[in-house]
């Protein structure tokens, strides 16, 4: 089994869809933003505050080393922006959960603990520049992706299904 890296927007369902893979299927899953905030201690909205994105980003490219050397048969969630680090391609197949950006929004919106996951993310504080930034990254998202999942008004079980099928046939 090779690695499956999940990418995607902020928002989009990555933890959520790795849950429901896990749960599915032998495959383990870690997410990088939680290996930052336990290697660190914490939360990331506070290495954000304190030591600034720039810092966070070598953080991720770290873990990214980690990641190709010694991890293996394993579903990784990622930080919406880790999609950057140089080697993403060697760590395995790439799987892109793509939506509109409105739809991600309501989404956020829509969840009982919206407040929660809107303030634990500094990019999202202005929706306006997270509209930027959107727009910005998915031409990058979709270049780099091996598989695409539109997951709009998907469930994440339903998601989940499709993405184990479509690796399937992938490898
Ligand atoms: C970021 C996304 C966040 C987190 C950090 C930066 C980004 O993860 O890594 O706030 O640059 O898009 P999620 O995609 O899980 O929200």
């Amino acid at each position: 089994m090779k690695n499956i890296v999940l990418i995607g927007f902020m928002g989009v369902g990555k933890g959520s869809i790795a849950r429901e893979v896990s749960l599915n299927s032998d495959y383990m899953t870690v997410d990088t933003d939680d290996i930052i905030e336990s290697m660190q201690n914490r939360k990331i909205k506070k290495i954000f505050e304190t030591d600034g994105e720039q810092y966070f980003r070598t953080l991720e490219k770290d873990i990214s080393i980690w990641l190709q050397k010694s991890v293996k048969n394993t579903l990784i969630s990622t930080g919406g922006g880790f999609y950057k680090v140089k080697n993403l391609k060697k760590i395995g197949t790439i799987v892109l959960l793509d939506s509109p950006f409105d739809s991600i929004i309501q989404r956020i919106k829509e969840h009982p603990n919206a407040e929660n996951k809107l303030k634990k993310r500094p990019l999202l504080a202005d929706l306006e520049k997270a509209k930027e930034l959107y727009d910005l990254r998915r031409p990058e998202y979709l270049a780099l992706a091996d598989i695409v999942i539109d997951v709009t008004d998907k469930t994440a079980l339903e998601c989940s299904k499709e993405l184990l099928k479509k690796v399937k046939k992938n490898d």
